[in-house]
């Protein structure tokens, strides 16, 4: 079977891995294309130039005048136009009338931070990833897109690739979680859903892979913090997400604040020149990211704007993201001979041709095919909530879930119940907080009939005040149920928002108890933006849902969740850890020369926790059970130009239908860098009906089994190998399988 024709089978069966169906086509443009963007450059001023590689936010002082000048390429946000009592695509249409009318009439472009929805907030991408569901998640940002375009806004600053294995950063709500390859398969499908076929097509927009790269081993878990990671980290965890989606067509890339081994990356030519342009063929514009051009300076590596803006501009930055460093230095560092007008017009013809494939040199209004703002579609409401329902992890059940019809009564619990703002996330474009259905309304107007809900908040999400656990236990007390619902609010998630601990913040574990103590059984929906660590609810939850971060569909989501109208379909994106004391805490961690063994100290361990997390990645209950039969391959040896077909039969043993997410890892046993102890390479999502049995395939390429060597080469080198098939990172159902 030719290369192509196996890729596109393992993609079929496993879910993950590019093809020309899903990518963006980025054919060369036309030679007309070139032509008018050459004679443009060809009568652009430096201060033109300079212009067209600045975005500036849209409260940007002068900014008509400049824009009238032709001094901006672009503009970021959509708050002001807010706050200007202007409705945006009638703020974006004024802005292009002045660019079109400008010297040269060159189009602009519009950014906006589209990251979960536009109009109407989806759940956060770490929820959207926990559901394990790549075209969802495809359609999803499809959905965004066509909002986002509706209105002008032609580029977002999304997907997040970053890999987040540190649970205090706070920007791992914006992310696809631990893994590279689920991270690909989630990150990949939110391009395409971004960007489709064609970013010419109306409702299409430009999609960015950020942030270049490491951004989520910030050192402590905080925010902006230094990054070391090894070349072969880099290589094997970090950059995989930023290669395989170049590869799928994404047309920007934004350079991370940090700096990684000693180097802010808006600065690493290494980087950016060499690993993102020339290794990986990206053809595209890099954009740094806000503000970080100048503040190389606050980094120590620049000693004045112009500095800051020749080695960002050295580096491949084409361009500055708001500091206006670009526009102010770069025309006088042509001028003085420090950058070459040739490299100039480099980026600033990268930057056109990327207009040009929007489409908005052909049309500058394109994407302004509404009036006013579109309304919040019925179907993209419904795909909120069926997202929502689709992310959501089931942590323990012991026998409660789901509720049954005639609950009778239910008290509705916990700071976060009657709470609307923290389920859009703190990064919401449009999204409003009075269009967000509360947990509390989700389960009032989704409950069977005749069932009664009472209330009572107990204690705040943070802070000393126990006052309503009285209060709280009072309805416990009356009730059949009792549904707690605690966690983060936005203060304690996203970017600039890290901390130092993960668990329960204020007094939400007192109330927590206090519930636990009346004996109504305690159902438990945690509102969290990142992995926390539970070992309390652990043990004490009747059940536990981890509802993540879900929404404005996040209400009636787990109302159908909690009544069994809808499965809990997620799987744990991120390890779940006993305690912060063993983060960083990853499925594929290596093994040590000293494995833990009880009976001697002096092997791996901890004294005070055990080395496992609470919940594995891969991890979550369904309302009925799966058996998995043998794990079955049809090679014990695979040879050069062999490819591996395994399975495994996979039943439901339990009395209603449900989905498993059946997922393979493979494991060299031994190689010349201590191989990870397993990696994800394959996953699928079955369906079956109760009883109901069928055998799930995988077919692997050789390459599947690739892992890096000394030399940081990726080789499928000959020895042992396992290969586990099972229902999360901890399945001890595998086959061994020798390679040549
Ligand atoms: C963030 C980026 C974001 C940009 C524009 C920055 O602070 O790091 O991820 O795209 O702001 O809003």
């Amino acid at each position: 079977m030719p290369v192509a024709a196996l890729l596109l089978a393992a993609t079929a069966l496993n879910t993950a891995a590019p093809t020309a169906a899903v990518s963006t086509q980025m054919t060369p443009l036309s030679s007309a294309a070139r032509d008018k963007i050459n004679t443009l450059i060809g009568r652009m001023t430096l201060k033109e130039k300079a212009g067209q590689l600045s975005i500036f936010g849209v409260d940007q002082k002068n900014l008509a005048q400049r824009v009238a000048d032709g001094e901006v390429g672009g503009t970021n946000g959509m708050l002001p136009a807010k706050a200007q009592g202007r409705q945006l695509p009638d703020y974006i249409r004024h802005m292009q009338d002045l660019a079109v009318h400008s010297r040269l009439g060159i189009p602009m472009w519009f950014m906006g931070d589209t990251i979960h929805g536009f109009r109407v907030t989806f759940p956060e991408p770490l929820a959207l990833a926990a559901t394990w569901h790549p075209s969802l998640v495809s359609r999803v940002m499809r959905a965004s897109a066509e909002e986002a375009t509706a209105s002008g806004v032609n580029w977002t600053f999304a997907p997040m690739v970053d890999i987040g294995r540190d649970p205090r950063w706070g920007r791992v709500v914006e992310g696809a979680g631990e893994d590279p390859f689920l991270d690909e398969a989630i990150t990949g499908a939110a391009t395409f859903g971004f960007q489709g076929r064609s970013l010419s097509a109306a409702d299409t927009m430009l999609a960015t892979a950020k942030h270049l790269v490491g951004y989520g081993a910030v050192q402590g878990g905080r925010d902006y913090n230094a990054v070391n990671l090894s070349t072969r980290e880099l290589k094997s965890v970090y950059l995989p997400p930023f290669q395989h989606v170049v590869k799928r067509g994404i047309g920007s890339v934004m350079a991370a604040f940090i700096s990684l081994n000693d180097r802010p990356t808006t600065a690493d030519g290494a980087l950016i020149n060499g690993t993102l342009r020339r290794d990986f063929g990206f053809g595209g514009v890099v954009v740094s990211d806000y503000d970080a051009v100048a503040q190389l300076q606050q980094h120590g590596i620049a000693a004045s704007p112009r500095q800051a803006a020749r080695l960002a501009f050295d580096a491949g930055v084409d361009i500055d993201l708001h500091s206006g460093t670009y526009l102010a230095q770069l025309p006088a560092l042509v001028r003085a001979g420090k950058v070459s007008e040739k490299a100039l017009d480099a980026a600033v013809r990268r930057v056109l041709a990327m207009k040009w494939r929007l489409g908005l040199f052909a049309d500058p209004y394109r994407y302004l095919h509404a009036k006013t703002l579109i309304p919040h579609k019925a179907e993209h409401v419904t795909l909120a909530r069926k997202s929502a329902e689709q992310s959501m992890v089931l942590l323990e059940n012991h026998g409660v879930l789901p509720l049954k019809p005639n609950v009778g009564s239910v008290a509705v619990i916990g700071p976060l119940a009657d709470d609307r703002a923290d389920l859009l996330g703190p990064v919401h474009a449009l999204g409003q907080p009075d269009r967000v259905v509360s947990i509390l309304d989700g389960l009032r107007q989704n409950a069977p009939k005749g069932t009664q809900i009472t209330y009572a908040q107990g204690v705040p999400v943070d802070g000393e005040d126990t006052q309503g656990i009285a209060q709280a236990v009072a309805v416990a007390k009356a009730a059949k149920v009792a549904v707690v619902v605690v966690g983060e609010s936005n203060a304690m998630i996203g970017e600039g928002h890290s901390r130092s601990r993960i668990t329960l913040p204020g007094r939400q574990r007192a109330l927590l108890k206090a519930i636990k103590a009346t004996g109504t059984p305690m159902v438990v929906v945690l509102v969290s933006g990142r992995a926390m660590a539970l070992p309390w609810l652990h043990d004490h939850a009747d059940a536990l849902l981890d509802a993540w971060i879900p929404g404005e569909q996040g209400g009636p989501a787990v109302a159908n969740v909690l009544f069994g109208k809808a499965e809990p379909g997620g799987r744990l994106p991120v390890t779940f850890p006993r305690d912060l004391g063993q983060v960083p805490l990853y499925y594929s961690y290596r093994p040590t020369g000293r494995p833990y063994n009880p009976a001697d100290s002096y092997t791996t361990h901890y004294v005070d926790v055990a080395n496992s997390p609470l919940y594995p990645f891969g991890y979550g209950l369904s309302y009925t059970q799966f058996a998995f039969g043998k794990v079955t391959l049809d090679h014990t040896t695979l040879g050069a130009h062999d490819v591996l077909h395994a399975s495994v039969k996979l039943t439901n043993t339990g009395r209603r239908a449900g989905t498993e997410v059946v997922q393979l890892y493979v494991h060299q046993k031994v190689g010349q860098t201590n191989p990870p102890v397993r990696l994800l390479r394959g996953f699928k999502r079955v369906h079956l009906a109760a009883g109901a049995s069928t055998t799930v395939k995988f077919m692997l390429p050789r390459s599947a089994f690739a892992w890096w060597d000394w030399n940081n080469h990726k080789v499928v080198a000959p020895g042992d190998y396992e290969v586990y098939i099972g229902a999360n990172a901890q399945a001890s159902n595998k086959a061994d399988l020798h390679i040549d």
